[in-house]
């Protein structure tokens, strides 16, 4: 993959302007809007406030006392009531609100009207169920209309929700329900992938039997016959039945800006994963402003983010973000690839999108495809694309703008994180003249700086940590439960200043390129993974003594799971060993986390005081030179490692 050496990234000298016309009648077309917002941050936000509706107005915008901000202080609101009643109020019950296929090719629409009977009956049967304003509700759904309808009900009656993507495992699931505390949970009995059925009110047993606190388990019924399930008495309920005699007359809560919306746990660099904690008000806003700006929305768009819900991606920019400006939101519930190679063209050329929101790995995926899978369909409604997830290289930029694109559409590159809760650094595409791989600058009124070890900004063109010197109002309130660590984790290796765990550089320009991770996360097919999460999962195993897990280059998914493994006495290294290994970490986390490569090692590199060098083990896998290997205690154990690595390589 993907050269993002700095040397690499300087040689890149294509640049795409606006097509005129998209810039004329382009949403944000005003270049000024950025100076603007740097001189006035809360009047602006405060603008894009006022399209929303508020029981209560605010009494101040910004109380900003680092590193805890809060937003539109003293506002009442419902993100529910701005995503849905609004638009029903406002004429448009009978416009599409999500447009929904499934995999097997059965599809609903949803008006903005049904939205909101399927929303109230839900949030009265959550009522019903004993759910309070404050208590939390865990959802682990496939991609089904019944998890944004279950969002929607929970931030409708101010339940926080916290959803788990259904690609993680049982005990991934138990863990996040544990730390949350959730009364219910809602899944259903399995959902489609690739044809198969992913178990997941089998997983969703074996997680509640360690959760003392769920105490009802709501069933979706997506995949009937095809997977009997169990249901407990008492415990289990259809959703179906459940909804038949709820009523659809339930009024939005009147809800502080700075209440719980949700909770969404994401890796970090140690210990468990983080439930990163997003609130009403702010969220709403700075969601509701960048889909609409970046995105440039109209009325009569048909958007198409790819990302599955159990990410941020599709929280902010799948449900929140494109209802709220009461668009026509696409969702799609199967792989790219079933039950052929074109499926993202066919749903493209079917609903005549306008805009598709997707990932680099997926576009080197189509590029790895071939340019005769698009070709075959018809692409012309296609107006603008969007990436995010991971840096994008600019052959893949290049090639999404010219085989997807046909050359005339925008793309823009969107950098953000789960704790930023909205897009921050990103071309406007009316305005905003393009670089391929980079994500350009940050979004009018977000302060971006790098700097270098000592704090320091560093000059055009070297690279440095990304951070954020303001707050914006999407931003992560907390971590849930662990105050300490929110601290410690953002706020402490630049004092008073956010530290996205990024590396990146300037252009000349003033271009931000993103260089991936600097710290001990991994990237894998923009999914993110911490590497102290494969190595417990490993060495939970009773075979493995030690384990140091690395992200090393791949060509497809950007970085792929490496680990090097120490096992105990007695136990046989080997390919049945790896097997056994693999399959751990995935009952321990999920697929997602499966390592590409195992190698087994009698000892691992490490200082004299016994830390494993990592750098060392990243030089090895990827072929390059040892860096400095003074600090190890000692030496041949790494250069009998890397021969071999060599030698299983190849
Ligand atoms: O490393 C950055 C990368 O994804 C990380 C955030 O991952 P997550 O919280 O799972 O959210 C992903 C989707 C918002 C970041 O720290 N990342 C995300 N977008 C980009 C990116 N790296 C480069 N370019 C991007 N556009």
């Amino acid at each position: 993959m993907p050269d993002r050496t700095i040397e690499a990234l300087l040689l890149e000298e294509r640049a795409f302007a606006p097509p005129p016309a998209f810039r004329q009648s382009a949403i944000a077309r005003d270049e000024r809007v950025y100076d603007q917002a740097t001189k006035d941050l809360q009047g602006f936000w405060a603008r894009a406030a006022e399209d929303l509706h508020w029981f209560a107005k605010w009494r101040t915008v910004l109380e900003w006392t680092p590193p805890n901000a809060q937003w539109f202080v003293g506002g009442k609101t419902n993100i529910t009531y701005n995503c849905v009643d609004r638009h029903v109020k406002a004429g448009r019950r009978t416009k599409a609100a999500i447009i929904w296929e499934g995999e097997p090719g059965d599809e609903r629409v949803l008006t903005y009207g049904d939205l909101l009977r399927e929303v109230s009956k839900f949030a009265n049967v959550l009522k019903r169920l004993g759910v309070k304003r404050g208590d939390r509700v865990t959802i682990y759904l496939p991609m089904i209309p019944e998890l944004p309808i279950a969002m929607l009900a929970c931030a409708r009656i101010g339940a926080p929700h916290t959803v788990v993507f259904g690609g993680f495992s049982a005990e991934a699931l138990r863990d996040r329900i544990n730390d949350a505390q959730a009364k219910v949970l809602i899944t259903a009995d399995g959902g489609w992938r690739r044809g198969n059925i992913v178990p997941l009110k089998r997983n969703a047993d074996d997680a509640v039997a360690g959760t003392p606190t769920i105490e009802h388990v709501v069933v979706v019924r997506r995949v009937g016959d095809a997977a009997p399930i169990h249901i407990q008495e008492g415990r289990d309920h259809w959703w179906h039945r459940l909804m038949a005699d709820a009523s659809a007359v339930c009024e939005a809560e009147q809800l502080d800006s700075e209440d719980l919306l949700y909770i969404l746990y994401t890796s970090g660099t140690t210990g468990k994963p983080k439930g990163i904690v997003h609130t009403t008000g702010g969220y709403m806003v700075g969601t509701y402003l960048t889909t609409k700006w970046i995105f440039d929305l109209k009325d009569d768009d048909v958007f198409w983010c790819t990302a599955d819900i159990g990410w941020v991606t599709g929280h902010s920019y799948i449900v929140y973000g494109p209802l709220a400006n009461g668009t026509t939101t696409v969702m799609y519930e199967g792989t790219p690839d079933y039950p052929d190679k074109d499926r993202f063209w066919a749903i493209v050329e079917k609903y005549r999108v306008n805009i598709i929101y997707t990932a680099p790995t997926a576009i080197r995926t189509f590029m790895k495809w071939g340019p005769d899978y698009p070709a075959r369909r018809d692409l012309s409604s296609l107006r603008l694309l969007g990436t995010v997830g991971e840096p994008i290289n600019p052959e893949a930029w290049i090639w999404y703008h010219k085989h997807i694109g046909g050359g005339r559409c925008p793309v823009v590159d969107t950098w953000w994180q789960t704790e930023t809760g909205m897009i921050l650094i990103t071309p406007l595409p009316g305005i905003t003249t393009l670089k391929p791989g980079s994500a350009t600058r940050p979004f009018p009124g977000v302060a971006a700086e790098i700097l270098n070890e000592q704090g320091k900004p560093v000059g055009p063109s070297e690279g440095g940590y990304l951070v954020l010197t303001k707050p914006w109002p999407a931003m992560l309130r907390g971590i849930y439960r662990d105050p300490d660590r929110y601290v410690k984790q953002y706020w402490s290796r630049f004092p008073g200043v956010y530290f996205t765990g990024d590396g990146a550089k300037q252009d000349k320009d003033g271009y931000f390129w993103l260089l991936g991770r600097v710290d001990d996360v991994i990237n894998v097919a923009g999914h993110r993974i911490g590497t102290y999460e494969v190595e417990s999962a490993l060495v939970d195993n009773p075979a493995v003594a030690e384990a140091a897990v690395i992200g090393v280059t791949h060509e497809i998914k950007g970085q792929a799971i490496a680990a090097f493994v120490t096992l105990k006495e007695g136990f046989a290294a080997g390919s049945e060993m790896v097997e056994t290994l693999k399959q751990h970490v995935v009952k321990k986390i999920g697929a997602l986390a499966r390592p590409e490569q195992i190698l087994f090692t009698g000892e691992l590199p490490k200082t004299r005081s016994g830390k494993i060098m990592r750098r060392l083990l990243r030089d090895i896998a990827e072929g390059r030179v040892l860096g400095d290997t003074t600090t190890l205690a000692d030496q041949t154990v790494v250069q009998a490692l890397k021969q071999r690595y060599e030698e299983e390589a190849g």
